[in-house]
């Protein structure tokens, strides 16, 4: 994808995402990077590979081992959830094997969710 093409992408994006800072995300993501892929048939890691996360049930990557916890969560991942998971993962989820503090600037996780929708291959409805 070309950066006009993500700019465009962006910018269908319901608020606050649609005006997010995806060089931040991509800086962001540096959090991320040690546990996670996030290309087309990217390695499971610490964590298991992204791509595709967005509208997807949580855990249903079958080459990982999830938590009995992310398993049995019911979360369908789409921004909102994200938002929360990123912001204190262990609190969000108490069980979860990610191992992560969190993401505490509201403006960073929204940078880093859009980053992640475009890197993705999120589609919005
Ligand atoms: C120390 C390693 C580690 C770091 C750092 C980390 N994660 Fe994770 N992540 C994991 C593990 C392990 C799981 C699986 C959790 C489970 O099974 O409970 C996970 C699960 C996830 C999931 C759910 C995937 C699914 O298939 O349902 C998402 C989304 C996610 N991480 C995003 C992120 C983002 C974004 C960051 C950076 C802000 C991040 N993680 C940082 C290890 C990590």
């Amino acid at each position: 994808m070309s950066d006009a093409e993500k700019q465009a992408l962006l910018a269908s994006f319901p608020a606050p995402y649609n005006t997010a800072d995806l060089a931040n995300g991509e800086a962001k993501f540096g959090l991320c990077r040690s546990c996670h892929t996030i290309t087309p048939d990217g390695a499971n890691m610490t964590g298991p590979n992204l791509h595709g996360v967005f509208g997807q049930k949580a855990a249903q990557n079958a080459k990982f081992r999830y938590s009995d916890a992310l398993k049995n969560s019911g979360i369908v991942w789409d921004a909102n959830h994200l938002d929360e998971w990123l912001a204190k993962p262990m609190t969000y989820l108490p069980g979860t094997k990610m191992s992560f503090a969190g993401v505490k600037d509201a403006k960073d996780r929204t940078d880093l969710i859009a980053y992640l929708m475009v890197e993705t291959g999120h589609k919005p409805q």
